[in-house]
């Protein structure tokens, strides 16, 4: 397929590659590559910061959906280029949304397919931030500025002088005002800096600990599966030798049917016929919990993907069944809330390539914020359980207290897989719980946003759910109603990868 005509979604394809992602990350220039319809292929980390690019995703945007202020001469720059021309400026003014003025140098040239064919566009560019021209004047202005105040101050100034030095004064009262502003606003922009830098440092400390997290489990988990494989192999041969052992004991009694009085002795010391019924059933249950350690390792595995830093394609219903094992002893019924049931609307799913066991983190914020927001929504309705029943705390459990079935709170999740394009899947996590005000709705996704008690919530589970979904070219958003709950939905691209 000719690369004018590829689907947005197909761009991703140039991300599956790591060593790309590095090359993006750690280009130290700002250079973006487009299509023949100047729809971003791919941008360097530089490109995005420069242009301040929000959380959402941009790759199969186009620029001037982006940038709808975009000049003319850059657009005529562009179809130049798509003509086969390469195209610069060594300064050139660039207007922010917030109406400030940087300047920039920039260059583009075409970029040709295997056929030879213009594909489309790739631009570089750096943002000048102080010309020296603008650095000369405005020291040659406040030269200016100082000689007039002190003319106009020497006591013999004539009138004549005296106008004419104030309309001097004047225009450098002016200039020196524009200047002022010009500083503001820098300074302002250096803020705004400052601020990106600090999240981004957060962030990165976030995701090295999840890393790190990420490989102790996996260590643990790998380490507690040799022993366990190893009980639970010789639990199977150890069933089989006591059943042969008891059929001989049978056997023995069958033919030895008056044993001695040694041997009597014996039999109700060890309580033999309880021995025997009860035999069997122990090493059973012993199975049973061998085999529910395998599970639970297994899951352990699964969830921190350790090993995969490259993208896989995988089944993303099992991550997120290896989340919810993960998170069963918050699901499971207290003394004081009922079991949060989750209820799986799983459609039958392609695997997806992706990072899973980013993705399986983004589960886990998901599910965790619900099972919080279905305690939150508990506490808040006042309910306890009281002798198996649900009744309102404050009338002191007693039998009329009993709520009927419609007043009855059954916290839920439920979590739904679909399709909903021919190369898109979307997961749909909602909760019965507590929901959200349009405020907290609005800054949802900005770090460190918490309504959480101090030392309980960092405020950053969604803001890196939301750059996980972004990288995998999906994107993430919320539907709540407060007092009724709230849906997550994820939707990701299906990438096709090679070999896969
Ligand atoms: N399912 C939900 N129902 C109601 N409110 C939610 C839900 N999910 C998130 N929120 C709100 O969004 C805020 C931000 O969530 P986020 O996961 O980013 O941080 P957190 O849960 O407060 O802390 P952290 O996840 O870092 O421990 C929460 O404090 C909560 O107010
Ligand atoms: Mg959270």
């Amino acid at each position: 397929m000719a690369a004018h005509q590829a689907s947005p979604s197909q761009f991703m394809y140039l991300h599956t590659c790591p060593e790309f992602q590095l090359f993006l990350e750690y280009t130290p220039t700002a250079v973006a590559m487009f299509d023949r319809h100047m729809r971003y292929m791919a941008a360097t980390r530089r490109w995005l910061t420069d242009y301040g690019f929000q959380q959402e995703s941009y790759i199969g945007r186009e620029h001037y959906e982006i940038f709808p202020q975009t000049p003319d001469k850059w657009k005529t720059a562009h179809q130049l280029c798509l003509t086969g021309c390469t195209e610069n400026s060594s300064t050139d003014s660039f207007v922010r949304e917030d109406g400030s003025v940087e300047w920039v140098k920039w260059k583009g040239c075409p970029w040709y397919d295997c056929n030879g064919e213009i594909g489309g566009t790739i631009f570089s560019s750096e943002i000048i931030i102080e010309s020296k021209y603008t650095q000369e004047a405005e020291i040659e202005k406040q030269t200016a500025l100082a000689t007039t105040i002190k003319d106009i101050s020497q006591p013999n100034c004539a009138e004549t002088d005296v106008n004419h030095s104030e309309a001097q004064f004047r225009e450098l009262y002016r200039h020196t005002r524009q200047a002022a502003l010009n500083a503001q606003k820098q300074a302002h922009q250096l803020e705004r800096t400052i601020e990106e830098l600090k999240k981004t440092q957060t962030q990165l400390v976030q995701s090295e600990k999840m890393s790190s997290l990420g490989q102790l489990v996996a260590g643990v988990a790998h380490e507690i599966n040799n022993p366990v494989n190893f009980i639970f192999g010789n639990i199977v041969h150890a069933n089989g030798y006591v059943e042969d052992l008891l059929n001989l004991l049978k056997l023995y009694q069958q033919t030895y049917p008056q044993p001695t009085l040694e041997i009597l002795e014996e039999i109700d010391a060890i309580d033999l016929d309880f021995l025997m019924m009860d035999l069997p059933k122990l090493l059973n249950s012993m199975k049973i919990g061998a085999d529910r350690i395998r599970e639970i390792v297994r899951s352990l595995r699964n969830f921190s993907r350790h090993d995969e830093a490259q993208m896989k394609a995988v089944d993303i219903r099992e991550g997120i069944d290896s989340t919810l094992m993960i998170l069963q002893h918050r699901l499971k019924a207290t003394t004081t809330r009922p079991e949060i049931k989750v209820i799986k609307d799983y459609e039958p799913l392609p695997l997806i390539a992706c990072y899973a066991g980013q993705l399986n983190q983004v589960f886990m914020n998901l599910l965790a914020n619900a099972i919080d927001a279905l305690e939150e929504q508990w506490i808040q309705g006042n309910y306890a359980i009281c002798n198996s029943q649900l009744a309102l705390r404050a009338s002191g459990c007693s039998k009329s207290s009993v709520l009927q079935e419609s007043q009855i709170f059954h916290p839920k999740i439920r979590i739904a897989t679909k399709m909903i394009e021919r190369d898109c899947i979307a997961i749909c996590i909602a909760d019965n719980g507590s929901g959200m005000t349009p405020e907290v709705q609005k800054r949802l996704f900005d770090p460190f946003f918490t309504t959480k008690p101090v030392g309980v919530g960092t405020g950053l589970g969604l803001s890196i759910s939301y750059q996980i979904v972004e990288k995998h070219g999906g994107k993430l958003y919320c539907r709540s109603k407060l007092g009724q709950g709230t849906e997550f939905v994820i939707e990701i691209p299906i990438h096709h990868l090679e070999n896969t």
